[in-house]
């Protein structure tokens, strides 16, 4: 063998290996890169973190939620009431409401560019914060219930105590004219806050009204 051909092997025996060192560390990168997508966000699950409910709340709430817009399908609801400290009279102040539900079809729709628990939660979503007399209202519209018609029509509620580390849920808002509102429905629940049963009203100018007052736990 002369010294062309052997220095021939050489340099195909360094590429070979250099090509493999390459594709081994494009796999490594590849790898990085699931298991970075994977660990970025642990809001984005069904099963997310209580607190991912009010990880994009804005600053600036009032005691007025306003979870839909003027072009969202459905019939216009106003839920208004009071949240009271555990002796049903004194008034619970400054208390964030987070709340989501169904669109009037009765799925979780989204837009397409949500991230985190909005991917399971849907785009009817918002928070409102309790004033001095634990006053609070929600402007929405009517969900409907699951397409498999097994559950009532609900919105969920999450509360948020001010100076408290964890949020906790309530009994979701149900409709006293839902007939899967039922004495199997209210056995049920699992949560404080009452039933969360509302009766409902429509208004001369055809908006559904309802109320509901609610009693927390010290
Ligand atoms: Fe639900």
């Amino acid at each position: 063998m002369n010294k062309f051909k052997i220095l021939s092997i050489f340099v195909i025996v360094m590429f070979l290996s250099s090509c493999g060192k390459s594709e081994q560390k494009q796999i490594q990168n590849s790898s990085d890169k699931t298991i970075s997508n994977n660990a970025k966000d642990t809001c984005d699950s069904p099963d997310a973190d209580i607190d991912c409910s009010f990880r994009d709340m804005p600053s600036d709430l009032t005691n007025i939620m306003i979870i839909s817009g003027p072009g969202e399908p459905g019939e216009k609801l106003i839920i208004t009431g009071n949240i009271f400290h555990s002796d049903s009279i004194t008034p619970y102040k400054n208390v964030i409401i987070y709340a989501y539900h169904t669109d009037s079809t009765g799925h979780y729709s989204k837009k397409g560019d949500e991230t985190g628990v909005r991917k399971w939660q849907g785009h009817l979503y918002g928070w409102c914060v309790t004033d001095s007399n634990g006053y609070y209202e929600i402007h929405t519209i009517k969900p409907g219930r699951y397409p498999s018609n097994d559950f009532p029509a609900h919105i969920h509620p999450v509360i948020k105590i001010p100076g408290e580390a964890k949020p906790f849920y309530i009994n979701d808002f149900v409709f006293k004219d839902d007939s899967l509102v039922n004495e199997k429905y209210i056995s049920s629940l699992q949560y404080p806050g009452g039933t969360g049963v509302v009766e409902l009203k429509r208004s001369a100018d055809g908006i559904l009204l309802g109320q509901r007052n609610i009693i927390l736990p010290d």
